[in-house]
């Protein structure tokens, strides 16, 4: 058996071993934490993606042990592999912070910020992204794209104005499915993911094009609007399933499944199973298995403590018993009728009374009975 070659790399001051042919993003991902790129578009488990988005960027600044020169340009990291000796600058360089931040502005020009709306919220890469490298404001001028609307059928719902072009679900549907229904078609400003001719994807696999979206172009129409992920409560299950390798996350709040996905590592991608395969999940486990009863729970799944959706995920603690509602038990039984606005209601809203003249911070004085301040 031939002995591997192994190359050394240091990245962002830290030093690795790696075999001949790793990327330097698979290096950086080896060393872990914030040495590694964010990647929008790269997906180790699609064969050729990458080299599309650009968000992970890095600067060369040794090229080899042979060859020293530093590489004239910045490098897309998805697609570069390392060389013996290369050293690697990610967030040590100012000029990969810059120019990330510049791509970020890029593919921020045309998505809506409909965050507040969108499914994808709480675990859409480009939401991290923009939070760790965008600007608070747009320099963008004109109008956004907008498209015709794509039925693909009745599990997938496609929001193209939020597309990134990233080609991650068009790798999904070639390489998971023996027909592939959808793609980009057009180019340039009117590229956009459609079918020809509005067929809807129903393959048997097709669901993971939803996993693998970075953002929310593609998500759940059984999920749409239902919950925020971080409300729900992600737990490890199985099921023998005849189709794919059953192995899921159920997304419940109490006993109710209302979401259900393939279980993703801490890049995002699909995790392998225990026999090395990528863990993809078929329709059947992702769409039609919302009872708790179908799953064999495995427990609580652990969720990375900067992630939003640990804010409702307390580890060891989760059963499947429903969140108590307070809200009769603390008002003598009665269920709320009405809702009132508290901007109409509130006396500190009343005209009579100038905030901005009173002398000191408000107190109950403030509004007393007949309503006229004391300033
Ligand atoms: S729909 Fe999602 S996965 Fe497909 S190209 Fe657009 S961003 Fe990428
Ligand atoms: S992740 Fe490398 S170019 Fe998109």
């Amino acid at each position: 058996m031939s002995e591997q070659i192994l190359f050394k790399v240091t990245i962002d001051n830290i030093t690795i071993e790696v075999p001949a042919g790793t990327t330097v993003l698979q290096a950086a991902r080896l060393i872990g934490g914030q040495v590694a790129p964010p990647a929008m578009c790269f997906y180790s488990k699609l064969e050729g993606s990458g080299g599309k988005c650009r968000t992970c960027l890095v600067e060369v600044s040794k090229g080899s042990e042979k060859d020293p020169r530093p590489m004239p340009k910045l490098v897309v990291s998805c697609r570069t592999t390392v060389m013996d000796g290369m050293e690697v600058k990610n967030i040590t360089s100012e000029k990969v912070l810059d120019a990330r931040a510049g791509v970020v502005e890029f593919l921020l020009l045309n998505h809506p910020l409909d965050c507040p709306i969108c499914d994808q919220a709480g675990e859409c890469h480009l939401q991290d992204l923009s939070f760790d490298h965008g600007k608070a404001e747009t320099r963008y001028e004109f109008q956004r794209r907008t498209f015709k609307k794509h039925d693909l059928g009745k599990n997938i719902q496609l929001h193209m104005t939020r597309c990134i072009l990233c080609y991650r679900c068009v790798y999904t549907a070639d390489q998971l499915t023996n027909k592939r229904v959808h793609g980009i078609l057009d180019r340039g400003d009117h590229a956009e993911i459609a079918t020809h001719i509005e067929k809807s994807l129903d393959n048997e696999f097709i669901g993971n094009v939803i996993d693998v979206c970075p953002v929310g172009a593609l998500t759940d129409k059984t999920f749409r609007f239902k919950n925020r992920v971080w409300f729900l409560k992600p737990m490890d299950a199985h099921r023998d399933c005849p189709t794919c390798s059953g192995r899921v996350t159920l997304w419940n709040r109490g006993d109710e499944v209302y979401r259900v996905t393939a279980r993703k590592d801490q890049w995002g991608e699909i995790e392998d199973t225990p026999e090395g395969q990528p863990g993809w999940i078929c329709n059947t486990c992702r769409f039609d298995k919302k009872e708790a009863a179908d799953w064999i729970i495995e427990g609580p799944r652990e969720i990375s403590r900067q992630s939003v959706i640990a804010q409702g995920h307390y580890a060891g603690q989760i059963g499947t018993t429903k969140p108590t509602e307070i809200f009769a038990a603390v008002n003598d039984g009665r269920t709320p009728h009405l809702l009132m606005d508290i901007h109409d209601e509130s006396e500190v809203n009343l005209p009579n009374v100038h905030l901005g003249k009173i002398q000191g911070p408000s107190n109950g004085d403030t509004f007393n009975t007949n309503n006229t301040h004391k300033a």
